[in-house]
């Protein structure tokens, strides 16, 4: 038997552009049409007009937090020409929450960006950070009487990675050049949301908040044991999952450590260049190794690892994602289960863990991948849009309601 402390935060997360439908005004809209994406996100899982009914189901699922996310575009569809609408909106959202008993996890920016800013160069522009700043503060003074938990910004390295390196979503760029300004733009705008977040509160003389970014480590091991790859290791490592998280704790700008944690990355650096050292990998086909649906490799241990690693900050931690999109709903109990145990184990090591946040509450739009990949706690049928919990979150229901995992 396993135990979890009595005020543990347990929940799922969801974000704005993968659950509501008709983000019209957003960028990641205007590209799917644009390039003909083969899946578009349309009505995605009708949760703009639902959510009173997720979230009582997430309450009934034993759950005491969720995590989710404001949409930029929604609020503020024009530059300057912020929707007192969709204000009020966030704020019937946030307040169905807290009269469930749900604490509310709220994000600011999750992978998309109004349109309008996108045309003016996005995060490549240095004024995003302003225009990030103004929304910031509007959205911050209309829900700081409810919130406690703010993340600023959704996987800064993953948005870099695929919008600026890899150049698979929009703006499609390819370029080591703009991902660098792109990722100073991103860590100024946090660390300005974080000094507006805690100016407002302390104005208002309301409780501290906290206030992190949702930051996705990923576990690197090399293919081998060559000095290349070693230093490939050496270099992800403090690329995508340290170098940010150390920034921001020298700025003073983290009251908690996010993390997001899928997977790891078996390394396997073709030559001695950036790109190669960066990017190549090698597909774990060793029998057993368990995967999800997109082909992920399935590897508690190293979220187990990276916890202890990340104690020397001496940081609080929370787990804001973690979560398998499958078929086989056995196999997502099992990745909850050994994931769970990993997390109890290091808490076991003194580190400070303040919640587990499975993603996702339901099945989404995942972005280019389409419908196709279930990551819910709760089955969505696109036909109808009924929701139907799984197996899966009926286990995880008994950990969130005793904070006990029991023996099997
Ligand atoms: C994370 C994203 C989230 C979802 C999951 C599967 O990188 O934050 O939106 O797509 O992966």
């Amino acid at each position: 038997m396993i135990k979890f402390p009595q005020n543990f935060l347990w929940g799922a997360a969801t974000s704005a552009y993968q659950v509501e439908g008709n983000n019209i005004h957003s960028d990641w809209w205007e590209w799917e049409r644009r390039i003909g994406l083969k899946e578009v996100s349309g009505e995605a899982c009708r949760h703009y007009q639902l959510y009173k009914q997720d979230f009582t189901q997430a309450k009934e699922l034993g759950h005491n937090a969720h995590r989710l996310s404001i949409e930029w575009s929604r609020v503020e569809p024009r530059e300057g020409d912020f929707l007192d609408t969709e204000m009020e909106h966030y704020l019937d959202v946030v307040l169905c929450l807290k009269g469930l008993g749900l604490e509310p996890i709220v994000t600011l920016h999750h992978f998309t960006n109004p349109w309008w800013l996108a045309k003016l160069g996005g995060w490549q522009n240095k004024e995003a950070v302003a225009y990030f700043l103004r929304y910031t503060e509007k959205i911050v003074a209309r829900l700081c009487e409810h919130v406690r938990f703010w993340v600023t910004i959704n996987e800064p390295l993953v948005y870099i990675y695929f919008s600026y390196i890899l150049g698979d979503w929009p703006p499609q760029k390819k370029s080591f050049f703009w991902a660098k300004i792109v990722f100073d733009n991103l860590v100024k705008a946090h660390v300005g949301a974080y000094r507006i977040i805690h100016r407002i509160y302390a104005e208002k003389k309301n409780n501290r908040p906290l206030v992190s970014l949702a930051q996705n480590l990923q576990a690197f091991a090399g293919w081998n044991n060559s000095l290349r790859n070693k230093c490939a290791v050496y270099l992800r490592n403090a690329f995508f999952n340290f170098n940010i998280i150390e920034k921001l704790k020298r700025s003073k700008a983290l009251d908690f450590i996010g993390i997001n944690y899928y997977t790891r990355m078996l390394v396997d650096a073709k030559k001695w260049n950036l790109r190669s050292l960066l990017l190549d990998k090698k597909e774990d086909d060793a029998p057993g190794m368990k995967k999800n649906s997109l082909g992920w490799d399935i590897y508690p241990q190293g979220l187990y690892d990276l916890l202890l690693s990340l104690k020397r900050f001496k940081i609080p931690l929370m787990i804001l994602e973690n979560g398998i999109c499958t078929e086989n709903d056995n196999l997502r109990w099992d990745f909850i289960r050994q994931h769970l145990k990993k997390i109890n184990l290091a808490m076991g090591k003194d580190v400070n863990i303040l919640g587990y946040i499975y993603w996702s509450l339901l099945d989404n739009y995942e972005w280019d991948k389409g419908f196709s990949p279930r990551f819910g706690l709760i089955e969505l049928d696109y036909k109808t849009y009924a929701r139907r919990p799984r197996e899966s979150a009926k286990k995880f229901a008994e950990v969130c309601k005793t904070g006990v995992l029991a023996d099997e």
